[in-house]
Protein backbone atom coordinates (compact mmCIF):
# COMPACT_ATOMS: atom_id res chain seq x y z
CA UNK A 1 0.00 0.00 0.00
CA UNK A 2 1.60 3.31 -0.15
CA UNK A 3 0.60 6.84 -1.19
CA UNK A 4 3.09 8.82 -4.17
CA UNK A 5 5.32 10.69 -2.82
CA UNK A 6 5.99 13.44 -5.51
CA UNK A 7 4.58 13.85 -8.75
CA UNK A 8 3.71 10.96 -10.29
CA UNK A 9 5.02 9.48 -13.59
CA UNK A 10 7.97 11.73 -13.87
CA UNK A 11 10.50 9.42 -14.16
CA UNK A 12 8.28 6.92 -15.47
CA UNK A 13 7.88 9.72 -18.55
CA UNK A 14 11.05 9.55 -18.84
CA UNK A 15 11.84 5.90 -18.98
CA UNK A 16 9.29 6.05 -22.31
CA UNK A 17 10.89 8.09 -24.14
CA UNK A 18 14.46 6.10 -23.35
CA UNK A 19 13.95 2.66 -23.02
CA UNK A 20 10.38 1.97 -24.23
CA UNK A 21 10.73 -1.12 -26.77
CA UNK A 22 8.65 -1.06 -30.12
CA UNK A 23 7.27 -4.57 -29.03
CA UNK A 24 5.54 -3.42 -25.59
CA UNK A 25 4.40 -0.26 -26.57
CA UNK A 26 1.47 -0.76 -24.34
CA UNK A 27 3.12 -0.45 -21.43
CA UNK A 28 6.24 1.53 -19.97
CA UNK A 29 8.59 0.30 -17.63
CA UNK A 30 8.25 1.07 -13.65
CA UNK A 31 10.39 3.51 -12.57
CA UNK A 32 13.84 2.26 -10.79
CA UNK A 33 13.11 4.78 -7.69
CA UNK A 34 9.93 5.37 -5.82
CA UNK A 35 10.72 9.69 -6.15
CA UNK A 36 12.84 9.91 -2.86
CA UNK A 37 14.91 12.79 -3.49
CA UNK A 38 17.41 11.53 -0.48
CA UNK A 39 17.34 7.95 -1.98
CA UNK A 40 16.78 8.45 -5.60
CA UNK A 41 17.22 4.63 -6.42
CA UNK A 42 15.12 3.81 -3.31
CA UNK A 43 11.79 1.84 -4.00
CA UNK A 44 10.47 1.36 -7.27
CA UNK A 45 7.66 2.67 -9.12
CA UNK A 46 4.81 1.09 -10.94
CA UNK A 47 3.37 -1.10 -8.66
CA UNK A 48 2.60 -1.36 -4.73
CA UNK A 49 2.74 -4.78 -2.73
CA UNK A 50 -0.12 -5.51 -0.52
CA UNK A 51 2.18 -8.79 1.08
CA UNK A 52 5.64 -10.67 1.58
CA UNK A 53 5.66 -14.27 1.86
CA UNK A 54 8.76 -15.15 2.25
CA UNK A 55 9.34 -18.92 3.01
CA UNK A 56 13.36 -19.46 3.87
CA UNK A 57 16.08 -21.52 4.99
CA UNK A 58 19.20 -20.47 6.95
CA UNK A 59 22.58 -22.30 7.45
CA UNK A 60 24.43 -20.34 10.24
CA UNK A 61 27.50 -22.18 9.88
CA UNK A 62 27.64 -20.91 6.59
CA UNK A 63 25.22 -18.02 6.36
CA UNK A 64 23.39 -19.49 3.34
CA UNK A 65 20.25 -18.01 2.60
CA UNK A 66 17.94 -19.49 0.12
CA UNK A 67 13.93 -19.95 -0.61
CA UNK A 68 10.95 -18.10 -1.96
CA UNK A 69 9.50 -14.68 -2.05
CA UNK A 70 6.17 -14.86 -3.27
CA UNK A 71 4.89 -10.99 -3.28
CA UNK A 72 1.14 -9.70 -4.06
CA UNK A 73 0.86 -6.46 -5.76
CA UNK A 74 -1.27 -4.08 -7.43
CA UNK A 75 0.00 -2.13 -10.98
CA UNK A 76 -0.56 1.36 -10.74
CA UNK A 77 0.69 1.85 -14.68
CA UNK A 78 0.53 -0.50 -17.63
CA UNK A 79 3.91 -1.86 -16.81
CA UNK A 80 6.10 -3.97 -19.63
CA UNK A 81 8.65 -4.35 -16.75
CA UNK A 82 9.72 -3.25 -12.99
CA UNK A 83 12.57 -3.42 -10.50
CA UNK A 84 12.45 -5.22 -7.21
CA UNK A 85 15.48 -3.99 -4.79
CA UNK A 86 17.83 -7.11 -4.05
CA UNK A 87 20.88 -8.54 -3.41
CA UNK A 88 21.10 -12.05 -3.13
CA UNK A 89 21.66 -14.28 -6.29
CA UNK A 90 18.43 -15.38 -8.01
CA UNK A 91 17.31 -18.38 -10.29
CA UNK A 92 14.00 -17.94 -10.93
CA UNK A 93 11.18 -15.28 -11.00
CA UNK A 94 8.06 -15.77 -12.34
CA UNK A 95 4.89 -13.05 -13.24
CA UNK A 96 1.55 -14.67 -12.58
CA UNK A 97 3.16 -17.72 -12.90
CA UNK A 98 4.88 -17.80 -16.01
CA UNK A 99 8.32 -17.63 -16.34
CA UNK A 100 9.90 -13.65 -16.33
CA UNK A 101 12.82 -12.74 -17.39
CA UNK A 102 15.32 -11.00 -15.01
CA UNK A 103 18.70 -8.85 -15.08
CA UNK A 104 20.19 -6.98 -12.14
CA UNK A 105 20.96 -3.66 -12.48
CA UNK A 106 22.38 -0.78 -10.64
CA UNK A 107 23.46 -1.23 -6.76
CA UNK A 108 20.35 -3.04 -6.28
CA UNK A 109 17.90 -2.90 -8.54
CA UNK A 110 16.59 -6.69 -10.09
CA UNK A 111 14.67 -5.88 -13.30
CA UNK A 112 12.24 -7.99 -14.22
CA UNK A 113 10.43 -8.15 -17.63
CA UNK A 114 6.94 -10.29 -17.49
CA UNK A 115 6.31 -12.11 -20.54
CA UNK A 116 3.11 -9.92 -21.34
CA UNK A 117 2.55 -6.30 -20.50
CA UNK A 118 0.92 -5.84 -17.21
CA UNK A 119 -2.61 -4.01 -17.09
CA UNK A 120 -2.86 -0.88 -14.72
CA UNK A 121 -4.74 -2.24 -11.62
CA UNK A 122 -4.12 -6.17 -11.98
CA UNK A 123 -3.33 -7.91 -8.90
CA UNK A 124 -0.31 -9.52 -9.50
CA UNK A 125 1.99 -12.21 -8.06
CA UNK A 126 5.39 -12.33 -7.99
CA UNK A 127 7.43 -15.87 -7.40
CA UNK A 128 11.24 -15.48 -6.82
CA UNK A 129 13.55 -18.16 -6.07
CA UNK A 130 17.15 -17.19 -4.68
CA UNK A 131 19.73 -17.97 -2.38
CA UNK A 132 23.08 -16.76 -1.27
CA UNK A 133 25.37 -15.46 1.92
CA UNK A 134 24.27 -11.88 3.11
CA UNK A 135 27.05 -10.58 4.48
CA UNK A 136 28.82 -10.91 1.25
CA UNK A 137 26.94 -8.55 -0.45
CA UNK A 138 27.30 -4.93 -0.24
CA UNK A 139 25.80 -1.93 -1.94
CA UNK A 140 27.14 1.52 -1.85
CA UNK A 141 30.46 -1.00 0.19
CA UNK A 142 28.39 -1.44 3.34
CA UNK A 143 25.89 -4.33 4.26
CA UNK A 144 23.18 -4.70 6.56
CA UNK A 145 23.43 -8.16 7.37
CA UNK A 146 24.81 -8.72 10.91
CA UNK A 147 27.05 -12.26 11.46
CA UNK A 148 26.99 -13.30 14.53
CA UNK A 149 28.41 -16.60 15.95
CA UNK A 150 25.70 -18.34 16.24
CA UNK A 151 23.77 -17.07 13.38
CA UNK A 152 23.07 -13.57 11.89
CA UNK A 153 20.71 -10.38 12.00
CA UNK A 154 18.60 -7.74 9.06
CA UNK A 155 18.35 -4.90 10.86
CA UNK A 156 19.45 -1.47 9.26
CA UNK A 157 17.99 1.73 8.43
CA UNK A 158 17.00 2.35 6.00
CA UNK A 159 18.80 0.12 4.25
CA UNK A 160 17.82 -3.59 5.64
CA UNK A 161 16.00 -5.67 3.01
CA UNK A 162 18.09 -6.27 0.11
CA UNK A 163 20.19 -8.38 2.53
CA UNK A 164 17.58 -11.04 2.64
CA UNK A 165 14.25 -10.87 0.66
CA UNK A 166 13.30 -8.81 -2.69
CA UNK A 167 10.79 -5.55 -2.13
CA UNK A 168 10.00 -2.59 -3.25
CA UNK A 169 11.96 -0.84 -0.71
CA UNK A 170 10.39 1.95 1.05
CA UNK A 171 8.66 3.27 3.55
CA UNK A 172 5.62 4.45 1.40
CA UNK A 173 4.69 0.83 0.01
CA UNK A 174 3.50 -1.00 3.37
CA UNK A 175 2.72 -4.37 3.41
CA UNK A 176 1.92 -7.64 5.73
CA UNK A 177 4.34 -10.30 6.22
CA UNK A 178 4.37 -14.07 6.78
CA UNK A 179 8.06 -15.08 7.32
CA UNK A 180 8.52 -18.68 7.50
CA UNK A 181 12.01 -19.95 8.23
CA UNK A 182 13.63 -23.69 8.71
CA UNK A 183 16.90 -23.66 10.68
CA UNK A 184 18.73 -26.41 12.10
CA UNK A 185 17.24 -27.76 15.29
CA UNK A 186 18.33 -26.03 18.48
CA UNK A 187 18.32 -22.40 16.86
CA UNK A 188 15.94 -19.67 16.49
CA UNK A 189 14.60 -17.85 14.14
CA UNK A 190 12.90 -14.69 14.87
CA UNK A 191 11.06 -12.18 12.98
CA UNK A 192 7.89 -9.42 13.19
CA UNK A 193 4.45 -10.19 14.97
CA UNK A 194 3.56 -13.40 16.39
CA UNK A 195 4.65 -16.95 16.41
CA UNK A 196 1.76 -18.73 14.97
CA UNK A 197 3.73 -21.96 14.74
CA UNK A 198 6.49 -24.20 15.23
CA UNK A 199 7.48 -27.49 13.35
CA UNK A 200 10.28 -30.12 13.73
CA UNK A 201 11.63 -32.68 10.93
CA UNK A 202 14.89 -34.07 9.86
CA UNK A 203 16.46 -32.07 11.86
CA UNK A 204 15.29 -28.60 10.91
CA UNK A 205 12.91 -26.56 12.71
CA UNK A 206 10.52 -24.47 11.09
CA UNK A 207 9.10 -20.96 12.56
CA UNK A 208 6.25 -19.43 10.97
CA UNK A 209 5.77 -15.34 11.95
CA UNK A 210 3.32 -13.19 11.12
CA UNK A 211 3.39 -9.57 10.87
CA UNK A 212 -0.47 -8.61 10.06
CA UNK A 213 -0.68 -4.91 10.17
CA UNK A 214 1.17 -2.43 7.36
CA UNK A 215 5.31 -2.75 7.82
CA UNK A 216 7.46 -1.20 6.22
CA UNK A 217 10.10 -2.75 4.65
CA UNK A 218 12.94 -1.63 6.62
CA UNK A 219 10.94 -2.49 9.22
CA UNK A 220 10.95 -5.94 8.76
CA UNK A 221 13.47 -7.91 10.40
CA UNK A 222 14.66 -11.83 10.68
CA UNK A 223 17.14 -12.94 13.24
CA UNK A 224 18.50 -16.81 13.60
CA UNK A 225 20.61 -17.56 16.24
CA UNK A 226 20.51 -19.41 19.84
CA UNK A 227 18.17 -17.41 22.20
CA UNK A 228 16.11 -18.28 24.87
CA UNK A 229 12.36 -16.50 24.32
CA UNK A 230 10.37 -14.83 27.40
CA UNK A 231 6.55 -14.55 27.04
CA UNK A 232 4.69 -12.94 28.71
CA UNK A 233 1.24 -10.31 28.20
CA UNK A 234 0.76 -6.55 29.00
CA UNK A 235 -1.96 -4.89 31.60
CA UNK A 236 -3.44 -3.80 27.79
CA UNK A 237 -3.35 -7.28 26.79
CA UNK A 238 -0.64 -7.89 24.03
CA UNK A 239 1.40 -10.96 24.05
CA UNK A 240 5.17 -10.09 24.25
CA UNK A 241 7.40 -12.37 23.18
CA UNK A 242 11.12 -11.17 23.87
CA UNK A 243 14.31 -13.15 22.42
CA UNK A 244 18.03 -13.02 24.47
CA UNK A 245 21.19 -14.59 22.34
CA UNK A 246 22.43 -17.41 25.17
CA UNK A 247 25.89 -15.55 24.91
CA UNK A 248 25.23 -12.29 25.99
CA UNK A 249 27.91 -12.85 28.39
CA UNK A 250 28.82 -9.62 31.31
CA UNK A 251 25.69 -7.75 29.04
CA UNK A 252 23.09 -10.54 29.75
CA UNK A 253 21.59 -9.32 32.84
CA UNK A 254 21.17 -5.77 32.10
CA UNK A 255 19.60 -6.51 29.14
CA UNK A 256 17.11 -8.80 30.46
CA UNK A 257 16.29 -5.70 33.17
CA UNK A 258 15.63 -3.62 30.59
CA UNK A 259 13.97 -5.67 27.79
CA UNK A 260 11.59 -7.34 29.88
CA UNK A 261 10.09 -4.28 31.45
CA UNK A 262 8.93 -3.75 27.37
CA UNK A 263 5.03 -4.59 28.46
CA UNK A 264 5.13 -2.19 31.35
CA UNK A 265 6.88 0.56 29.11
CA UNK A 266 4.57 0.01 26.13
CA UNK A 267 1.38 0.57 28.54
CA UNK A 268 2.98 3.75 30.04
CA UNK A 269 4.23 4.81 26.61
CA UNK A 270 0.16 3.91 25.88
CA UNK A 271 -0.98 7.14 27.98
CA UNK A 272 0.81 9.83 25.91
CA UNK A 273 0.59 8.25 23.06
CA UNK A 274 -2.69 6.06 22.55
CA UNK A 275 -3.30 2.33 22.32
CA UNK A 276 -0.58 0.51 21.22
CA UNK A 277 -1.11 -0.38 17.48
CA UNK A 278 -0.34 -3.88 17.31
CA UNK A 279 -1.02 -7.00 18.49
CA UNK A 280 2.14 -8.21 19.30
CA UNK A 281 5.06 -7.14 21.12
CA UNK A 282 8.75 -7.81 22.01
CA UNK A 283 11.99 -7.38 21.66
CA UNK A 284 14.98 -8.94 20.57
CA UNK A 285 19.01 -8.90 21.40
CA UNK A 286 21.16 -11.13 19.48
CA UNK A 287 24.79 -11.57 19.74
CA UNK A 288 26.05 -8.86 17.69
CA UNK A 289 28.50 -5.53 18.25
CA UNK A 290 26.40 -3.41 15.88
CA UNK A 291 26.16 0.19 17.48
CA UNK A 292 22.40 0.72 16.87
CA UNK A 293 19.48 -0.42 17.58
CA UNK A 294 16.56 -0.62 15.45
CA UNK A 295 12.39 -0.08 15.87
CA UNK A 296 11.88 -3.51 14.11
CA UNK A 297 8.40 -3.50 13.96
CA UNK A 298 6.36 -5.51 17.45
CA UNK A 299 9.83 -6.67 18.34
CA UNK A 300 12.86 -3.88 18.62
CA UNK A 301 16.25 -4.48 17.75
CA UNK A 302 18.82 -3.81 20.60
CA UNK A 303 22.64 -4.16 20.33
CA UNK A 304 23.97 -6.09 23.37
CA UNK A 305 26.19 -2.76 23.56
CA UNK A 306 23.28 -0.56 24.61
CA UNK A 307 23.53 -2.56 28.04
CA UNK A 308 27.13 -2.67 28.75
CA UNK A 309 26.44 0.44 31.07
CA UNK A 310 23.66 -1.75 33.31
CA UNK A 311 20.24 -1.28 32.82
CA UNK A 312 19.20 1.11 29.63
CA UNK A 313 15.19 1.11 29.90
CA UNK A 314 15.44 4.31 28.08
CA UNK A 315 16.90 2.74 24.56
CA UNK A 316 13.30 0.34 24.86
CA UNK A 317 11.28 3.78 25.29
CA UNK A 318 13.11 5.17 22.46
CA UNK A 319 12.50 2.04 20.44
CA UNK A 320 8.93 1.62 21.94
CA UNK A 321 7.69 5.25 20.86
CA UNK A 322 9.02 4.33 17.14
CA UNK A 323 6.06 1.85 17.22
CA UNK A 324 3.59 4.84 17.28
CA UNK A 325 6.19 7.77 15.63
CA UNK A 326 7.48 5.58 12.68
CA UNK A 327 5.58 2.35 12.67
CA UNK A 328 2.18 3.23 13.01
CA UNK A 329 2.86 6.50 11.56
CA UNK A 330 5.35 5.70 8.75
CA UNK A 331 7.82 8.88 6.77
CA UNK A 332 6.64 9.47 3.54
CA UNK A 333 10.01 10.71 2.18
CA UNK A 334 13.44 10.44 4.41
CA UNK A 335 13.47 13.61 5.02
CA UNK A 336 10.66 13.84 7.23
CA UNK A 337 13.01 11.67 9.83
CA UNK A 338 12.21 14.08 12.94
CA UNK A 339 8.95 12.62 12.66
CA UNK A 340 10.50 9.61 14.25
CA UNK A 341 13.79 10.71 16.07
CA UNK A 342 12.49 13.75 17.59
CA UNK A 343 9.53 12.43 19.50
CA UNK A 344 11.02 8.49 20.33
CA UNK A 345 13.83 10.85 21.73
CA UNK A 346 11.09 13.06 23.55
CA UNK A 347 9.38 10.28 24.56
CA UNK A 348 12.86 9.20 26.58
CA UNK A 349 12.57 12.54 28.34
CA UNK A 350 9.11 11.71 29.70
CA UNK A 351 10.77 8.22 30.79
CA UNK A 352 13.23 9.87 32.68
CA UNK A 353 10.61 12.56 34.39
CA UNK A 354 8.60 9.37 35.31
CA UNK A 355 11.60 7.59 36.30
CA UNK A 356 12.53 10.41 38.88
CA UNK A 357 15.88 10.90 36.76
CA UNK A 358 15.10 14.58 35.58
CA UNK A 359 12.06 16.59 33.95
CA UNK A 360 11.66 16.99 30.38
CA UNK A 361 12.21 20.31 30.79
CA UNK A 362 15.82 20.51 32.56
CA UNK A 363 16.68 17.88 30.25
CA UNK A 364 15.75 20.39 27.51
CA UNK A 365 16.94 23.25 29.34
CA UNK A 366 20.07 21.05 29.73
CA UNK A 367 21.00 20.25 25.93
CA UNK A 368 20.22 23.78 24.74
CA UNK A 369 22.49 24.98 26.92
CA UNK A 370 25.46 22.63 26.16
CA UNK A 371 25.01 23.55 22.24
CA UNK A 372 26.83 27.22 22.47
CA UNK A 373 25.42 29.32 19.15
CA UNK A 374 28.77 28.41 17.05
CA UNK A 375 28.32 24.64 17.51
CA UNK A 376 28.16 22.34 14.38
CA UNK A 377 24.84 20.97 15.77
CA UNK A 378 22.69 23.76 14.90
CA UNK A 379 23.66 23.69 11.14
CA UNK A 380 21.67 20.58 11.20
CA UNK A 381 17.98 20.84 10.04
CA UNK A 382 16.23 18.17 11.93
CA UNK A 383 13.12 19.15 9.55
CA UNK A 384 15.39 18.83 6.19
CA UNK A 385 18.72 17.35 7.36
CA UNK A 386 19.64 15.64 4.56
CA UNK A 387 20.49 12.37 3.85
CA UNK A 388 23.78 12.38 5.37
CA UNK A 389 22.70 13.96 8.38
CA UNK A 390 19.93 11.47 8.60
CA UNK A 391 20.81 10.36 11.80
CA UNK A 392 22.89 12.56 13.27
CA UNK A 393 22.84 13.34 16.69
CA UNK A 394 20.41 16.52 16.22
CA UNK A 395 17.92 15.55 14.02
CA UNK A 396 17.72 13.51 18.05
CA UNK A 397 18.75 16.22 20.19
CA UNK A 398 17.67 19.40 18.52
CA UNK A 399 14.49 17.16 17.08
CA UNK A 400 13.37 16.62 20.95
CA UNK A 401 14.07 20.51 21.65
CA UNK A 402 12.06 21.07 19.02
CA UNK A 403 8.87 19.15 20.53
CA UNK A 404 9.57 21.12 23.69
CA UNK A 405 9.09 24.18 22.04
CA UNK A 406 5.75 23.41 20.69
CA UNK A 407 4.96 22.13 23.97
CA UNK A 408 5.93 25.43 26.07
CA UNK A 409 4.37 27.62 23.26
CA UNK A 410 1.11 25.45 22.95
CA UNK A 411 0.38 24.41 26.47
CA UNK A 412 0.30 21.18 28.38
CA UNK A 413 -3.30 20.48 27.28
CA UNK A 414 -3.56 21.00 24.08
CA UNK A 415 0.50 19.67 23.07
CA UNK A 416 -0.67 15.88 24.81
CA UNK A 417 -3.32 16.25 22.69
CA UNK A 418 -1.61 16.93 19.77
CA UNK A 419 0.73 14.13 20.66
CA UNK A 420 -1.36 11.43 21.09
CA UNK A 421 -3.88 12.54 18.48
CA UNK A 422 -0.98 12.42 15.64
CA UNK A 423 -0.63 8.53 15.29
CA UNK A 424 -4.18 8.14 14.96
CA UNK A 425 -4.37 10.62 12.33
CA UNK A 426 -2.14 8.82 9.64
CA UNK A 427 -3.04 5.09 11.51
CA UNK A 428 -0.84 2.29 9.35
CA UNK A 429 -0.03 5.29 6.77
CA UNK A 430 2.60 7.89 5.98
CA UNK A 431 2.95 11.17 6.58
CA UNK A 432 5.52 14.13 6.34
CA UNK A 433 6.61 17.03 8.80
CA UNK A 434 4.24 19.45 6.85
CA UNK A 435 1.33 17.14 7.26
CA UNK A 436 2.55 18.00 11.15
CA UNK A 437 2.99 21.04 11.22
CA UNK A 438 -0.52 21.62 9.67
CA UNK A 439 -2.40 18.92 12.42
CA UNK A 440 -0.74 20.77 15.40
CA UNK A 441 -1.83 23.90 13.89
CA UNK A 442 -5.43 22.51 13.13
CA UNK A 443 -5.79 21.37 16.60
CA UNK A 444 -4.20 24.25 18.88
CA UNK A 445 -5.88 27.12 16.70
CA UNK A 446 -2.39 28.62 16.81
CA UNK A 447 0.11 29.79 13.83
CA UNK A 448 3.01 27.83 14.53
CA UNK A 449 4.96 28.19 10.79
CA UNK A 450 7.48 30.63 12.64
CA UNK A 451 8.06 28.07 15.69
CA UNK A 452 9.13 25.04 13.38
CA UNK A 453 10.84 27.32 11.05
CA UNK A 454 13.29 28.35 13.80
CA UNK A 455 13.11 25.04 14.97
CA UNK A 456 13.36 22.37 12.29
CA UNK A 457 14.20 24.40 9.35
CA UNK A 458 17.40 27.53 10.33
CA UNK A 459 20.77 26.06 10.64
CA UNK A 460 21.18 28.37 13.37
CA UNK A 461 20.27 28.06 17.39
CA UNK A 462 17.38 29.27 17.94
CA UNK A 463 16.25 31.76 20.50
CA UNK A 464 15.04 29.95 23.93
CA UNK A 465 11.16 30.00 23.72
CA UNK A 466 9.53 32.68 25.55
CA UNK A 467 8.04 30.14 28.39
CA UNK A 468 11.42 28.84 28.92
CA UNK A 469 12.72 32.40 29.39
CA UNK A 470 10.11 32.80 31.75
CA UNK A 471 10.85 29.85 33.88
CA UNK A 472 14.47 30.33 33.93
N1 LIG B 1 15.97 4.45 14.24
C1 LIG B 1 17.16 3.95 14.88
C2 LIG B 1 17.06 4.39 16.32
O1 LIG B 1 16.06 4.20 16.89
C3 LIG B 1 18.38 4.51 14.26
C4 LIG B 1 19.10 3.60 13.36
C5 LIG B 1 20.33 4.26 12.89
N2 LIG B 1 20.94 3.48 11.88
C6 LIG B 1 22.21 3.62 11.54
N3 LIG B 1 22.66 2.86 10.62
N4 LIG B 1 22.93 4.50 12.14
O2 LIG B 1 17.90 5.00 16.91
ZN1 LIG C 1 15.20 6.21 16.84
Amino acid sequence: MHRRLTAPGALAAASVLLAIPASAASGSPGAPGIGDPYYPAYGNGGYDVSHYDLRLKYRPATDELEGTATILAKTTQDLSRFDLDFLLDVSEVRVDGAVAAFATSGEHELVVTPKKTLAEGAQVTVVVRYRGVPSSKQAYGFTSWHRTPDGGVGANEPEAAWWWFPSNDHPLDKATYDVSVQVPDGTQALSNGTLQSTSSRAGWTRFNWRSGKPQATYLATLAVGRFDLTTGTTESGIPVVNAYSRDLGDNAGAARASVERTGEIADWLSGYLGPYPFDALGGYVPNTNTGYALETQTRPFYSPRQFAGGSNTSVVVHELAHQWYGDFVSVAGWKDIWLNEGFARYAQWLWSEHEDEGTAREIADYVYASHPADDAFWTVKPGDPGPENQFDIAVYDRGALAVQALRDELGDEAFFAVLKGWPREHAYGNATVSDFVRYAERVSGRQLGALFDAWLFQPSKPAASAARTAAA
